[in-house]
């Protein structure tokens, strides 16, 4: 279950209505900063753009090239030491729907890795040392160590023996490759 508060507003097109929901100028000021974050290959200054709206970041944290953090509420986004995030991923802490809109916080846990091209939905909390793999969409908290992957994302069973819940509608399958993650500390 995702952490998602409901904004209460009575507003027909809220997305179209951003700036009544939440503010001109701190979304506007963002969608920039955040925009060059996308392209500036130094980790110190990125991580300390990032700061800069708001997101705990921690200064050995890794952001790759083309990740997008929320411009609505970047100071949603938390993320631990070491983690790394991938090419491309993108981090939501918001979400417009049709009913209303909604906020929630994401944390990154120490050491995690969001492979490239993830996206990270509004609300979810990926463990300390976990990692979900390239594509995968974020819907549910991934517990520490764990490994998630697809769409949408899910936690390898270990005790499955098999990847038939991140292959949905594949046959069982064992592999030798699976078997050795089990042995692996986690
Ligand atoms: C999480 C990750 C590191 C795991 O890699 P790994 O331990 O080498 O795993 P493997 O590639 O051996 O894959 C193991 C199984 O998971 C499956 N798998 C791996 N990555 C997957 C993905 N992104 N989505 C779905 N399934 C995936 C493989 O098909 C394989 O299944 P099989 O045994 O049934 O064939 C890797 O999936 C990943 O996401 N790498 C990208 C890292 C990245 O983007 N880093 C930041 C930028 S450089």
């Amino acid at each position: 279950m995702r952490r998602l508060s409901r904004i209460d507003l009575d507003l027909p097109y809220p997305m179209y209505e951003w700036q009544k929901v939440f503010g001109l100028f701190r979304p506007t000021a963002c969608a920039f900063v955040i925009f060059l974050t996308r392209y500036v290959p130094w980790s110190a200054v990125k991580n300390a753009m990032l700061r800069g709206l708001g997101s705990r970041i921690d200064p050995y944290a890794a952001v790759g090239l083309g990740a997008t953090f929320d411009i609505f509420r970047p100071d949603l986004i938390s993320i631990g030491k070491g983690a790394i995030i991938g090419y491309n991923v993108t981090i939501l802490t918001h979400e417009f729907r049709p009913d209303g809109v909604y906020v929630g916080p994401v944390e990154i846990g120490e050491g995690a890795l969001i492979g490239a091209n993830a996206t990270v939905l509004a609300g979810v909390r990926i463990g300390a040392g976990a990692q979900v793999g390239a594509g995968a969409v974020v819907t549910r908290d991934i517990p520490d160590g764990r490994r998630a992957f697809g769409v949408p994302a899910r936690v390898f069973e270990e005790e499955q023996h098999s990847w038939r819940s991140i292959h949905s509608g594949s046959s069982i399958r064992t592999s030798r490759r699976a078997s050795s993650w089990r042995r692996r500390p986690t």
